[in-house]
């Protein structure tokens, strides 16, 4: 499948042309903003530009705070404070990284789930989708590093628990948690090289958008309807979309002004409502916290590693097969891998000929089913490991594996899906009328 055909950048002054055939950037510029986009796109194509936003807002304000803070584990909590009371705008700023990284997961969930609804990992777009994948395990392990940063209660004992997992896997499961930590414990080390690290994937992370936005537009756009662009020629694809400049420019910022006016409000009225308070104690490792809980946006994988315990007897069969080299808690790890490894291969266990969710009354009802499931761990994962939460997860997780594993491959031989309209200009018109297409087509007028 070729690009959607449109007309690209022609330089017309002497010094564009110069420009352009030694760095032909305008072009790419020029390409990259007038890109057609399916005129049908709704609410839940906002997320892309939302995440841009927040990844450049946490760069900008992660490089302010880096000039007063120190990765000592004696002055990091103090430094910390500093911000917050000494710095100019640091009370501001501190604040705002700290609710941005929150903004940047409710985005990115936000937008993963409406990839799953309307199918855009399936083909073309299994490339898109994968390294959407890798951001998102890529932005696991920068808020985890991050967190660690205050040196508060929580990041000591956090760090603690997160690297014990590593420490899970059989025979090379110490060396490897050693060598995470550099050291045989938590302490100087393992602060000095999370921020490092924590300093470093952010780069990565938008290395890998880049590539991301560069699939998509070699692909185009999915849509609503799942129905791809007509690119018979540029009249007929010129029929199904406009250019991404200005409208979808114009209606992602309206969209990113709203979000940030909530954003705005929390981070001057509420600050700490997402965080724990036990962050604002320094760390300290003869105390432990009564319960060691992640950030919210760990949460449900969170509830899926600690699903499986010792009494599952599907974890005392893996045990008994592997004589005892899979014991409970490195099943647990496996268990929360696997959860995200199942959403990536997504584009090969849905079977449906039909890409969007809304044509396909059975798949509807477990996708609702699916967020709900979500949600529910979201909420369990913060709960004490104990009945009768400890058999919610355990029902929450099967869901999860049994919904990707099971109902997706399945639902594409079972269901019978609707027809989708024969073009995007179809669902574009029977909603819009005529009217909303001559708009569409002469937007000066
Ligand atoms: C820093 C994180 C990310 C950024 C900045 C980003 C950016 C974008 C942008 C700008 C689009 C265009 C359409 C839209 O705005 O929705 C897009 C599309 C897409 N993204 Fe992401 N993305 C990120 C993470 C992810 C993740 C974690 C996934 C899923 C695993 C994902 C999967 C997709 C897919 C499948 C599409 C194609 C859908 C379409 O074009 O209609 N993205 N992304």
């Amino acid at each position: 499948m070729g690009g959607i055909p449109h007309d690209h950048y022609e330089p017309k002054s002497k010094a564009t042309k110069a420009i352009n055939s030694r760095l032909p950037i305008i072009g790419l510029l020029y390409d990259t903003l007038m890109i057609p986009t399916p005129k049908n796109l709704n609410w839940m194509w906002i997320w892309g530009i939302v995440l841009t936003f927040c990844l450049a807002m946490q760069i900008v304000t992660g490089v302010v705070l880096v000039m007063h803070y120190t990765p000592h584990v004696d002055l990091a909590f103090a430094s910390i404070e500093h911000i917050m009371r000494d710095v100019n705008g640091g009370h501001m700023i501190r604040y705002f990284h700290m609710n941005g990284a929150s903004l940047f997961f409710i985005a990115v969930y936000a937008h993963m789930f409406r990839g799953l609804y309307y199918g855009s990992y399936k083909a073309p777009r299994e490339i898109t989708w994968i390294i959407g994948m890798l951001i998102y395990l890529l932005m696991m392990a920068t808020g985890f590093l991050g967190y660690v940063l205050p040196w508060g209660q929580m990041s000591f004992h956090g760090t603690a628990v997160i690297t014990g997992l590593f420490g899970a896997i059989p025979f090379i499961g110490e060396a490897l948690q050693t060598w995470l930590l550099g050291a045989g414990a938590v302490g100087q080390p393992a602060l000095n090289r999370f921020f490092s690290l924590h300093y470093l994937l952010p780069f990565l992370i938008a290395g890998l958008v880049i590539v991301h936005i560069w699939a998509f537009h070699t692909t185009g756009n999915n849509n609503p309807t799942g129905v791809e662009v007509r690119r018979g020629s540029k009249a007929e694809a010129a029929k199904d979309t406009v250019p991404f400049w200005p409208y979808f420019v114009v209606k992602d910022l309206f969209a990113l002004g709203l979000i940030m006016t909530v954003f705005m409000a929390i981070v001057g009225f509420m600050p700490n409502y997402l965080g724990h308070p036990d962050n604002y104690i320094e760390a300290n490792a003869l105390v432990t916290p009564a319960h060691i809980v992640p950030e919210w946006y760990y949460l449900p994988f969170y509830a899926i590693l600690r699903a499986f315990t010792s009494e599952v007897w599907v974890v005392q069969i893996a045990s008994f097969v592997t004589g005892g080299i899979i014991d409970a808690k490195f099943f647990g790890v496996l268990a929360m891998f696997g959860a995200i490894a199942v959403m990536a291969l997504a584009p090969w266990l849905d079977t449906s000929s039909v890409r969007s969710g809304r044509y396909r009354p059975m798949f509807k009802w477990w996708f609702g089913i699916l967020v709900a499931d979500f949600i529910f761990l979201m909420w369990l994962g913060a709960r004490p490991a104990e009945e009768p939460y400890a058999s919610f997860s355990l029902i929450g997780a099967t869901y999860w594996f049994a919904y990707f594993l099971v109902i997706l491959p399945l639902l594409g031989v079972l269901e019978k899906p609707s027809t989708p309209p024969a073009t995007i200009e179809d669902d574009f018109n029977a909603k819009h009328g005529a009217a909303g297409a001559a708009d569409a087509a002469h937007p000066a007028e």
